[in-house]
């Protein structure tokens, strides 16, 4: 009973530290030049920096378009930037299902530091050890489509709905201001935003200097 109890409370220490992640969902469209400029040279270094108190949700879709493409429920995209756009997204919402945010994440920032990312997605699983066979036959085939069409729901769902892209909810939260500090300097949002919640911690060193500068 009392083991029980100490079980239940140690639980729900580690679920509330957990939880005071800070929530960052990123809707982007794989060929938008600030979608790429944004996963290239922002998201990735923070992510890199600070994992630990960041988690990460990608959902790449932007204004693409889903059809029913004939009786047996085949389904066909419209990309903004055209068909190379649609495979690189097909690419990417694969190897999101299959792999976790870190090791996901500096491949889908390696295809966006390219100004054609569908052509890079080789290359790039080459360079950060993804097994392309499998991610080529889902993104090819029926699985690809459904992840696609589920980024699709969620980007539909959106309130407010997208207008642009990146579109960056914090904690699901939209706000004009946050996209543009995000854009300008996401670690220094990100080390507000868990200070917020969480208050300051000093054992997030890569925040420590971001506090000093804040406080001075
Ligand atoms: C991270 O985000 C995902 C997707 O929104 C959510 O399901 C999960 O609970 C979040 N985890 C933490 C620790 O906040
Ligand atoms: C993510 O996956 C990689 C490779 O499977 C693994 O080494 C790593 O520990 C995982 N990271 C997390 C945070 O689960
Ligand atoms: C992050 O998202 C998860 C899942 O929706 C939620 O439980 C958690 O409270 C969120 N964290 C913050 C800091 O809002
Ligand atoms: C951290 O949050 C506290 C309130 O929780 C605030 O007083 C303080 O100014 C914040 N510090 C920074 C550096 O944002």
């Amino acid at each position: 009973m009392t083991l029980l109890f100490v079980l239940f409370v140690c639980m729900q220490l580690f679920f509330s530290t957990e939880a005071s992640k800070v929530n960052v969902t990123v809707y982007y469209s794989s060929h938008c030049w600030y979608s790429r400029m944004f996963i290239s040279n922002q998201l990735l270094p923070t992510y890199e920096e600070m994992s630990d108190i960041m988690n990460v949700t990608l959902i790449p879709y932007g204004k693409a378009k889903v059809y029913i493409q004939d009786k047996a429920g085949n389904l066909e995209f419209e990309c903004r930037f055209g068909n190379n756009e649609c495979k690189a997204m097909l690419m990417q919402s694969c190897a999101l299902n299959m792999y976790n945010m870190s090791t996901v994440l500096p491949f889908i920032a390696c295809m966006e530091k390219s100004t054609a990312p569908q052509k890079e997605s080789q290359s790039c699983a080459e360079k950060t050890n993804l097994d392309i066979s499998t991610l080529k036959s889902c993104s090819t085939g029926k699985q690809g489509k459904q992840y696609l069409k589920q980024n699709g729901l969620k980007t539909n769902a959106l309130q407010p709905n997208l207008d642009y892209v990146p579109w960056i909810l914090f904690n699901g939260v939209y706000s004009r201001p946050m996209q543009l500090e995000a854009r300008e300097d996401l670690k220094l949002l990100i080390c507000k935003l868990y200070n917020e919640t969480s208050g300051p911690k000093d054992d997030i060193v890569a925040c420590q200097t971001t506090y000093e500068i804040l406080n001075r």
